[in-house]
């Protein structure tokens, strides 16, 4: 009779935490694209850098659970959150905050990083993704915890629809009114109180 040795198991479980220690690719420029090519979730958008796109769509379709690496979620073209490997950063759960600008030529990374990286309202990414419910692995969406972002749905999806990184579509009155509205709201924070 051949007695299991659970001992004999380790060395395996090892190769296999190295190998997904090196699976995530570089992330760079070219990891973001076109917001509307991503696929939906109530609002806002993943993909999968690494192929596992079944997996990440899992997760955002449960709205909870622990996205797999090489997740992107994204709710405006202009910042991302990027899953790396386990273990990667244990602070952030593993997260990459990202800022991009973007343009019809693509995407530019501005500010990349865990703990320090804040939106164009100076809000710290992770202190406020952060106080999403245990469980969400630092989703907010709404009513989950996180301070609410200055953005109605009406701008949100505004916002999605005018990436410069997509084709161009149509915007209904109430969105162009919502852009409208956004860019008051910006250039008043901008002249300072
Ligand atoms: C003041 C709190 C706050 C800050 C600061 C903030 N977020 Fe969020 N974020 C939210 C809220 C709330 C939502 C959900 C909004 C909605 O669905 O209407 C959200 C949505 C998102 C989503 C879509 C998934 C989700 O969590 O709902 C991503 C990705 C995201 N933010 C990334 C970032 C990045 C990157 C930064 C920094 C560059 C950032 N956020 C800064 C509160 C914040």
């Amino acid at each position: 009779m051949i007695k299991f040795n659970p001992l004999a198991l380790l060395p395996v479980l090892g190769f296999t935490g190295a190998l997904a220690a090196a699976a995530t690719p570089p992330i760079d420029d070219a990891s973001f694209s076109c917001i509307r090519d991503m696929t939906p979730v109530r609002g806002f958008y993943v993909g999968n850098l690494l192929g596992n796109l079944d997996e990440t769509v899992a997760v955002a379709s449960a709205g909870t659970g622990t996205y797999p690496p090489g997740s992107v979620v994204q709710l405006v073209p202009s910042e991302a959150m990027v899953k790396l490997d386990a273990g990667a950063s244990p602070a952030t759960g593993d997260w990459e905050f990202f800022e991009l600008t973007v343009t019809g030529a693509g995407s530019t990374i501005n500010k990349r990083g865990f703990v320090d990286v804040v939106n164009k309202f100076g809000g710290n990414c992770f202190a406020c993704h952060i106080k999403a419910d245990p469980g969400r692995d630092m989703i907010c969406e709404t009513g989950h915890g996180c301070d609410p972002i200055p953005l109605t749905r009406t701008m949100i999806d505004a916002i999605q629809n005018t990436d410069p990184r997509c084709e161009s579509v149509a915007l209904p009155p109430e969105q162009i009114e919502a852009l409208r509205q956004l860019q008051a709201a910006l250039k008043a924070q901008a002249s300072g109180p």
